[in-house]
């Protein structure tokens, strides 16, 4: 595993040479927020040593390196799920290899269906916690020492002070955010109406396919997380019996993205 990170990381450094020191995690239907960094090398997924490559409608699957708000940084445009095969190291590898790079900052980004009935359609909600239901913890398997602890605190995975500075944010600029636990799926199914109320019952605000291993990942290597999700769908709906369909969740998410490029934009330049 250690060599695997130390390949990748050395074929990116052998083409990049800044060190960036944030990392982000571009969403379904977010990629167009590739348009803010000014993007100095790009580097597809299938290139690096040992990177899975994605396969999803709406994830380009490439590296990018460039700045942000004055700051060096690292974003992926399009994200692993464990829904499409990979296994769960194989899902945090990127994230393995960002922090090799040089991060001390994660930022991910998801679409997730609303639990809670305050959530609408299009909302930004800050992710204040998680729980990983039905997802296998990446972590298990061998420690490597190099990465952290083998049995890692999880009290605050999403920091406090990212949070709140992502609060003054959207204050200052008028933007409504919502606030809530993100529950974490494997997928690729929508759930079930019985599984939207037990996520609900269970303390889940929103639900969605990815971002759980990956904070676990970031966590155990004592990366600094936060995460937003945009809700691009409602999981409970009464009567409403409509399909749920995957080009309704890139529609919502692309809504959604000039607040989430703003906000993303202005944490990144307090960072
Ligand atoms: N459930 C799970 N994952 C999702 C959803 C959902 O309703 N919407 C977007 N990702």
């Amino acid at each position: 595993m250690m060599t695997k990170i130390n390949e990748a990381v050395a074929f990116i450094q052998n083409i990049y040479k800044d060190e960036p020191v944030v990392g982000i995690v571009l969403g379904s239907g977010l990629g167009n927020f590739a348009k803010e960094i000014t993007v100095e090398k790009e580097i597809p997924y299938g290139d690096i040593p040992h990177f899975p490559v994605s396969t999803v409608e709406g994830h380009s699957g490439k590296l990018l390196l460039g700045e942000l708000s004055g700051k060096k940084i690292v974003a992926m445009a399009g994200r692993f799920h464990f829904y499409e095969g990979y296994n769960m190291q194989e899902v945090v590898f990127p994230i393995r290899v960002m922090k090799f790079l040089g991060i001390k900052t994660l930022l991910l980004s998801n679409a997730a269906g609303g639990v809670n009935p305050k959530l609408r359609v299009g909302d930004l909600m800050i992710v204040t916690d998680h729980i990983s239901q039905l997802t296998v913890n990446p972590l298990i398997g061998k420690n490597y020492k190099e990465l952290g602890t083998r049995f890692p605190d999880m009290t605050e995975p999403y920091k406090k002070d990212l949070i709140n500075k992502v609060k003054n944010i959207a204050i200052a600029k008028g933007i409504k955010l919502q606030e809530g636990v993100y529950l974490g799926v494997t997928g690729p199914t929508f759930e079930t109406k019985a599984e939207y109320l037990m996520i609900q019952a269970m303390g889940g605000d929103a639900v969605g396919m990815s971002t759980v291993p990956e904070t676990i990942a970031a966590v155990h290597m004592g990366l600094a997380v936060f995460a937003m999700s945009i809700i691009t769908d409602l999981g409970i709906r009464g009567d409403d019996e409509t399909p749920i369909t995957h080009a309704e969740v890139l529609a919502a998410a692309k809504e959604a993205e000039p607040a989430f490029s703003h906000i993303f934009k202005e944490l990144v330049a307090q960072l």
